[in-house]
């Protein structure tokens, strides 16, 4: 069905005037055929702002007749020019429309998506159409632009929206996140700093966070960023500042040229971004040792003890220990407990990568796990992982704020502001972090935070947690499947082993490898797969608000099907 339908009503209230009276919005019906109607812009053009005299129909031709925000006086609008053009060519009539289309294909979108395969390949010819697209020298007409985005894109989606995705710890989007993220660009404020609404209201979303996960909040400072590995890379950045200090030298003038080894501390199942953190750290793969597991893929402390003793005796600086609370293979949730007592001992920056699973703390039957999180240095999160913020939405958890400030606060003369005066405010979250420019991303956050409030969370984390132990169940009463790992949080490791194919494992991998493929690209269930101790996984992550029992029965079914057609 097209967007470009017409609406049913054209008359929607605009905007609430601060005195709260409603206004009257006519919308033009959008014309596809006039190209200089409706091109999208984030901007609003400031005749937007105008206080409305009076209630009434607004004339789209009259420049001061639409509504204003609250805050602005007379003679603030008395003062504007008149005839601005309107920005990126777009008139706001149009904007809203075009809103009001896009919103109706993003609801059209999520409401049919059950209905829809989980993933449909892309014809050769579609990518070619997408790869290649000229830059059209002439403007396009907004309508034709979300036309495009309805029958090119929104047709062929990753399949994280979808149920019966078990792919890779991507959530789908809250819905009012989604409407979030669209305010937020509306609004588009940099986030950098600044004595307005948009900084505040990421401090309170952070603080939200904090308090969930029980990191401190009191002398700890924490931002958002892209995701996990940025908030992870943040992270790392401080303690490579706070050893250097330790050691007497200033890493930010020195670097690390003819100084000692700096070392960290992964495990095997540490995620990937945590050595890339470590190569952009200037520590190389020698500054990286990685530390065995045992059977339930944890870190194991006494081989971690080990190799910092040897380390130390050849001279190298052990650092820190990133510890993972929930890994990204297995949902392993590293002895936390001991790691912190571990690194206390031997001084060494404790960072948690809890990505994927920091939030497991919040299902009772799980919290033990967790005991010492609330003792490491450093966190790092991914709203956009099992609080289904749109992505992106990392954050990074620093317990010495001012160390964070130390590592990062560089401020030109020309931003230089003093805290309470002018555009001053709080300190500056450019100082906390690398990005100067910084988008708005606590709206979506805080929004999402809010709807589903503390206990939301809770239940939607208890939930999955709880159907991945009903996978795992469900897959032990299956003869021709193996369950590789208990899971701990919401991720199933499994493998299919059809009995003629029992003890060889090359022929294994090669099956479940093929199963993968098979089950991605055929549209009615997506897995992923993995390494485990050198043998080719399944591997379902349940993070979908709305995954229920029936689909993981529908999951196991198809895993038998498939073995059985790629068998035959
Ligand atoms: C445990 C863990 N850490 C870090 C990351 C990286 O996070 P992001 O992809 O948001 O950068 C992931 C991503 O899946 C993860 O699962």
């Amino acid at each position: 069905m097209s967007i470009l339908r017409d609406f049913r009503s054209r008359e929607i209230v605009a905007d609430e005037a601060r005195s709260g009276e409603s206004i009257l919005l006519e919308l033009p019906p959008m014309s596809p055929s006039n190209p200089t109607r409706g091109r999208v812009s984030p901007f609003l053009p400031s005749r937007l702002r105008t206080p409305p005299r009076s209630k009434s129909v607004v004339d789209s031709r009259r420049h001061d007749s639409v509504a204003c925000i609250p805050g602005e006086t007379a003679t603030m609008s008395e003062r504007r020019p008149k005839n601005r053009p309107p920005a990126f060519g777009m008139e706001m009539e149009e904007f809203l429309r075009a809103a009001r289309a896009a919103a109706e294909m993003a609801a059209e979108h999520l409401k049919g998506i059950e209905r829809r395969p989980v993933f449909k390949p892309m014809t050769p010819e579609e990518r070619v159409t997408l790869l290649t697209r000229p830059l059209p020298e002439r403007p396009v007409a907004a309508d034709t632009i979300l036309e495009a985005i309805r029958s090119e894109v929104f047709s062929h989606a990753m399949g994280n929206g979808h149920p019966r995705f078990f792919g890779w710890v991507n959530s789908p989007p809250a819905p009012l996140g989604a409407i979030a993220d669209f305010l937020a660009a509306s609004f588009d404020p940099s986030c950098a700093g600044g004595d307005h609404a948009a900084v505040y209201l990421e401090r309170c979303a952070v603080r939200w966070l904090m308090e969930l996960v029980g990191f401190p909040v009191e002398g700890s400072m924490g931002l958002l960023v892209s995701g996990g590995s940025v908030a992870s890379l943040t992270c790392l950045g401080v303690a490579r500042q706070r050893i250097a200090r330790e050691n007497g030298w200033d890493i930010r003038k020195e670097g690390l040229a003819g100084k000692p080894q700096l070392v960290m501390y992964v495990s095997e199942e540490g995620h990937s971004c945590l050595l890339k953190s470590a190569e952009l750290m200037g520590l190389g793969e020698r500054g990286v040792r990685v530390v065995p597991v045992n059977e339930e893929f944890r870190m194991d402390p006494p081989a971690l003890e080990r190799l910092i003793r040897e380390d130390r005796a050849a001279g190298r600086l052990p650092f820190c220990v990133a510890a993972s609370a929930g890994t990204v293979s297995t949902g392993a949730i590293d002895p936390l407990d001991d790691l912190a007592d571990l690194c206390g001992r031997e001084r060494l920056w404790f960072h948690v990568d809890g990505a994927y699973g920091a939030l497991g703390i919040l299902d009772p039957q799980l919290s033990d796990r967790y005991r010492g999180m609330d003792r490491c240095d450093s966190l790092a999160l991914d709203p956009h992982k099992w609080l289904s913020v749109p992505l992106e939405c990392g954050c990074a958890l620093v317990r010495d704020g001012n160390l964070l400030r130390d590592t990062f606060s560089r401020v030109p003369s020309y931003l230089r502001t003093e805290e309470g005066k002018g555009f001053g405010g709080l300190p500056w979250y450019s100082e906390y972090g690398f990005q100067q420019s910084r988008g708005f991303r606590a709206l979506k956050l805080w929004a999402v935070l809010q709807q589903a409030g503390r206990e939301g969370i809770r239940e939607q984390v208890r939930r999955h947690c709880r159907l991945a132990r009903s996978l795992a169940v469900r897959i032990r009463k299956e003869d021709e499947l193996e369950l590789l790992a208990d899971p701990m949080l919401s991720i199933v490791n499994f493998r299919s082993v059809p009995a003629r194919l029992r003890g060889q494992e090359e022929a294994l991998d090669d099956l479940n490898k093929r199963l993968v493929e098979f089950l991605q690209s055929d549209g009615k269930v997506f897995i992923s797969g993995t390494q485990l101790r050198g043998r080719f996984s399944l591997r379902a992550c349940i993070l979908h608000y709305a995954t229920e029992e029936s689909d993981l029965d529908f999951l196991v079914d198809r895993v038998t099907e498939a073995t059985r057609s790629l068998t035959a």
